[in-house]
């Protein structure tokens, strides 16, 4: 058996990294004082019909959508902001003192995409999403956390690129001029551009198949048909990256593969050689509208989110090396049925004040074990052999210095845990 196209196992060895990671970006957003959302894997269909947008590619193409056995269509989650919105209103998280409403999560997402290097069916996503806040510097400050998710784990190479969406006005009116723009090489464009076109002409600049069609490179940018408002709140958005001295890049056509963007749009490459074919690491945006679309109060909002494959991809093609440890505070070593009954109390009894400890469970000879010891990175070797135990004493070996010594079997919790706080013996 196998499992599914598009999944993956992590393994020991690995899941460290994972680990590693997911604890940096808790922290992080400790600093930045989000708080954790945690909402069900699977949603009713209709939220991200409504949320992601039912012209989008995920929606039409990517979704993991089944009938329960009450006939409900039910979804598993492709991303994590329509949940956390529908989270927002559903528990009336509006209505706190605390504004904006400033949550992160950790989680799987689906999305049924043809897999490669970096695009898996089920991917893990790191996202913060603040909600109730309509301020510039809230666009910033997203941004920044993102930014310096990536540059404290120890990534060099990375390039933030945001453009702005505009309000309702400014994007009615660039998608009246994308409409007279590709209308006249319509039947040139792929099937599903066609019906772009008519539906949501923005999602053409997005389309993979029409990439090098000659009319892609002189559409219309939506930077010229922003309106003042839009024109001013992107001002401030990119004055606030300055004064932080966050470097970025203004690229008038990334537009995002979801509906429910307006104003802010921005994603974070890799430009690390031989990070791949798909170079993104990030993306995120403002999303006013979202919080009604989706029966809550006039509420604005902003996020992003990543996922952590391909930061782990990032890490590796930069050579960033995780400070990850990979060892055991104790191995105990027993020799004989007594000194194994003593063995099995003495683990726990250390493990319980909080050592680190592993044993034998091959019945290996004494050479066996000391190998196992090795193989697993023991810092201290305790040798509980038949004679030392009759006199009440083990041997302690220090596996750094190879340094030996014998005490009293009644010491040894305390020896280690003085030894390993880093106190005196
Ligand atoms: P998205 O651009 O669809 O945005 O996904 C965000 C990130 O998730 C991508 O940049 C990428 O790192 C990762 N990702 C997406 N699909 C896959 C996949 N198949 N395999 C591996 N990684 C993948 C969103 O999902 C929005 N909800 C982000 C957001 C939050 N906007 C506002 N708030």
């Amino acid at each position: 058996m196998r499992g599914p196209r598009g999944t993956q196992d992590i393994l020991p060895g690995t899941s460290e990294k994972w680990q590693y990671v997911e604890q940096k970006l808790i922290d992080i957003c400790r600093r930045y004082n989000y708080k954790e959302i945690r909402t069900p894997i699977f949603e009713h269909t209709e939220l991200f019909q409504r949320g992601v947008g039912d012209s989008t590619d995920i929606v039409q193409k990517e979704m993991y959508t089944f009938e329960d056995r009450g006939g409900r269509s039910v979804t598993l989650r492709p991303e994590g902001t329509a949940s956390t919105v529908r989270s927002f209103v559903q528990n009336k998280l509006f209505g706190l003192p605390n504004q904006p409403t400033k949550l992160f999560y950790i989680g799987p997402m689906f999305r049924y995409e043809r897999p490669q290097q970096g695009r898996l069916r089920q991917f893990v996503q790191f996202g913060i999403e603040a909600l109730g806040s309509n301020d510039p510097s809230v666009d910033a400050e997203v941004m920044a956390l993102a930014m310096s998710a990536y540059e404290e784990m120890g990534l060099k190479s990375l390039k933030l690129v945001i453009n702005s969406l505009g309000d309702r006005e400014s994007r009615e009116a660039h998608k009246n001029a994308l409409i007279q723009h590709f209308t006249p090489y319509r039947e040139e464009l792929c099937s599903d551009c066609q019906v772009r076109l008519d539906h949501n002409p923005l999602r053409v600049l997005d389309c993979k198949k029409d990439r090098e069609h000659h009319a892609m490179s002189s559409a219309p940018s939506i930077l010229e048909y922003l309106n003042e408002t839009s024109l001013e709140y992107f001002e401030k958005v990119k004055a606030y990256l300055d004064e932080m001295g966050i470097p970025y890049e203004v690229d008038a056509n990334l537009v995002r593969g979801l509906d429910y963007y307006n104003h802010t749009a921005f994603e974070i490459m890799s430009e690390a050689e031989g990070f791949g074919a798909i170079t993104t690491l990030s993306g995120g945006g403002r999303y006013n509208g979202l919080v009604e679309e989706i029966g809550g109060p006039v509420t604005s909002g902003i996020g992003f989110a990543l996922s952590i494959e391909r930061l782990l991809m990032a890490l590796e093609a930069e050579g960033a090396d995780l400070p990850l440890e990979d060892s055991l505070d104790v191995y105990i070593v027993a020799l004989g049925e007594t000194s194994e009954k003593e063995a099995v109390n003495l683990t726990y009894q250390l493990r319980q004040s909080g050592v680190q400890v592993d044993k034998d469970y091959l019945q290996r000879k004494m050479k066996g074990q000391f190998k196992a010891a090795d193989r697993l990175n023991a810092r201290y070797v305790v040798v509980l052999g038949e004679r030392e135990l009759e006199q009440g004493s083990v041997s302690v070996k220090d596996m750094s210095s190879g340094e030996q010594m014998e005490l009293p079997l009644k010491q040894v919790i305390q020896y280690f845990k003085q030894k390993l706080a880093g106190g005196e013996e």
